[in-house]
């Protein structure tokens, strides 16, 4: 199975708060987007946000440009629906982050809690950070959430 139809069986077999990593207030993400001092005009993206109530909590705050973007149309769909009319605030981006070409010099913050944690190989690794320096403002922030293993 590729690593998108995985996703996609997930998203259609399970409730959103079934799911493992399911944060009911994403608090530490939160705080490491307070620390770099971004302000609510900034261009704040979620990569891999799936299903995760981190845009609620931006826009609860005032943030005015969130984009979340997702390999899963599904983890979007369902996102927009618990967001109803203020999902009208949002960029939604349905891509693969290894294919997706993004806006040059566009986000102030990056946020990725568990999409390069999946990616095993250099080379992956090596695109995912081209991608992301690329899109990333000179002087924006990266906020990477990942798990070691040994
Ligand atoms: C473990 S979940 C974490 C979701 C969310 N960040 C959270 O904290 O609740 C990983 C998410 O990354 C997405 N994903 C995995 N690989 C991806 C890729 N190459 N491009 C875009 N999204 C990807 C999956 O669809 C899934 O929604």
């Amino acid at each position: 199975m590729d690593a998108k139809a995985h996703w996609e069986r997930i998203y259609h077999t399970f409730d959103p708060a079934q799911l493992s990593w399911y944060e009911e207030h994403p608090r530490l993400s939160l705080e490491l987007i307070h620390r770099t001092g971004a302000s609510k005009a900034a261009q704040i993206i979620d990569v891999g946000g799936g299903t995760s109530r981190l845009v609620d909590e931006l826009l609860a705050e005032g943030y005015q440009h969130v984009t979340v973007l997702d390999m899963v149309g599904r983890a979007l769909e369902l996102t927009r629906q618990r967001l109803r009319s203020r999902a009208a605030a949002v960029t939604w981006v349905e891509a693969d982050i290894m294919t997706v070409e993004l806006p040059r010099d566009s986000y102030d913050v990056w946020h990725d809690r568990a999409v390069f944690h999946f990616l095993t190989e250099p080379e992956e690794r090596r695109w995912y950070v081209e991608t992301m320096r690329h899109a990333v403002r000179r002087d924006g922030h990266v906020i990477v959430a990942s798990v070691l293993h040994a």
